[in-house]
C-alpha cells in the first residue's frame, strides 16, 4: 500500500499523522509542495492515496487537480477542496442542499454592496471568499465602517477582495462549534469559546468537548455530503432558531482537538485512508 502525504510544512497535525500510520505500520511518502514538479501530460503517481495537507489553497487546487486527472484517490478530492475552499461556493452547495445556513450576498461594486448590506441590516460579517484563521474576517456595525471598509477593499485589495460577500452576523453564545466529519460519520466535536466574536482556535478560541448529539451530528453530516464528502470539519453556530452551518473547512487542524474530545483524530484520518487505499 503507498500512501503520500502532499504537504507544506511539518506542522503538529503532520507529526501525528505519521504517528497514526507508524502505529499502523505505513509510513507516508511525503510529496513537498515546495518541491514537486507536476509533468501535466506525463504524470506517473503510482499512490494508492494521497493526504492533501497544504497550508496554501491555490497549491492543493493545482495539484488535486493533476492528480485526479490522472486518476489518483486523494482525500479530499479537488471538487470538494474547490467548494470549501470558497465560502461562496459552500454558501451555494449548503442552500442547494437545504443545509441551513446564515442569509448571505454576493455583491461585485462598492454601492451594491453597500446596498446589500442595508438590505441584510447591521451588523452584517465581510469576509474574503478564500482565507481561514478568521483573517480578514470584519464584523460591520454601521454604515460609515461599511463605506470605510468596502472603500479600503477596493482600493487596497486585489481583484478577489471586489467579489464582496456578505454574511449576516448571527447572535450566538460566546462560542461556536467545530465538528469533525469523517466518512460521513461525525466522530466528534468541539466548542471554541472565546471573548472575541471570532472563535478561531488559531485566535485565541479555547476547545472544549461538545457531545455530538442529534442535530450537530446530523447537520455536520448533510454539511459534509452537501460539499462531496471526505475529511472535514464543519463549523456550526447556535442560534435561537436551532444550529446553522456557517462553513465546512477540507485541510482541517486538529491539534487542540483529540485532547478535549477523546478521539483519536489522526487515527481515524490514517484509518480512512487505508479503507480509500484498498478500494
Ligand atoms: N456570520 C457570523 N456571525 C457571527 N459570527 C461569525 C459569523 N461568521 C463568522 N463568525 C465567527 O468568525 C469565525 C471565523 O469565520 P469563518 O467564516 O469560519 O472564517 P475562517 O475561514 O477564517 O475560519 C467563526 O468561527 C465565528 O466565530
Ligand atoms: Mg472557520
Amino acid at each position: 500500500m503507498k500512501i503520500g502525504m502532499l504537504l507544506s510544512t511539518v506542522s503538529k497535525e503532520q507529526k501525528h499523522l505519521f504517528e497514526a500510520a507508524k502505529q499502523r505500520g505505513i509510513t507516508f511518502e511525503r510529496l513537498d509542495d515546495r518541491r514537486i514538479i507536476f509533468d501535466l501530460g506525463n504524470g506517473m503517481y503510482d499512490y494508492d492515496v494521497i493526504l492533501e495537507r497544504c497550508v496554501n489553497h491555490s497549491r492543493s487546487l493545482y495539484a488535486l487537480k493533476v492528480l485526479n486527472a490522472h486518476g489518483v484517490n486523494t482525500v479530499n478530492t479537488y471538487d470538494v477542496a474547490r467548494i470549501c475552499g470558497n465560502k461562496f461556493l459552500t454558501t451555494m452547495a449548503l442552500i442547494n442542499h437545504n443545509v441551513p445556513t446564515p442569509k448571505a450576498r454576493i455583491a461585485f461594486t462598492v454601492e451594491s454592496a453597500l446596498q446589500a448590506i442595508e438590505d441584510l441590516g447591521y451588523p452584517v460579517v465581510l469576509k474574503p471568499n478564500i482565507g481561514s484563521w478568521g483573517r480578514l474576517i470584519t464584523k460591520v456595525n454601521d454604515r460609515e465602517a461599511a463605506e470605510a471598509i468596502l472603500e479600503h477593499k477596493e482600493i487596497l485589495g486585489s481583484f478577489y477582495h471586489s467579489i464582496f460577500y456578505i454574511q449576516e452576523y448571527v447572535e450566538k453564545p460566546n462560542r461556536d462549534i467545530r465538528s469533525f466529519v469523517i466518512d460521513g460519520e461525525t466522530i466528534c466535536a468541539i466548542y471554541r469559546y472565546s471573548e472575541h466574536w471570532k472563535t478561531n482556535t488559531a485566535l485565541g478560541g479555547e476547545a472544549t468537548n461538545c457531545p455530538v448529539d442529534g442535530e450537530i451530528g446530523e447537520l455536520s453530516e448533510r454539511a459534509a455530503e452537501a460539499v462531496g464528502g471526505g475529511i472535514l470539519a464543519v463549523d456550526l453556530m447556535e442560534t435561537p432558531d436551532g444550529i446553522t452551518v456557517n462553513e465546512v473547512n477540507y485541510t482541517m487542524e486538529f491539534r487542540n482537538s483529540s485532547a478535549p474530545t477523546g478521539v483519536d483524530i489522526p487515527g481515524r484520518i490514517v484509518d480512512y485512508l487505508i479503507k480509500v487505499a484498498a478500494s
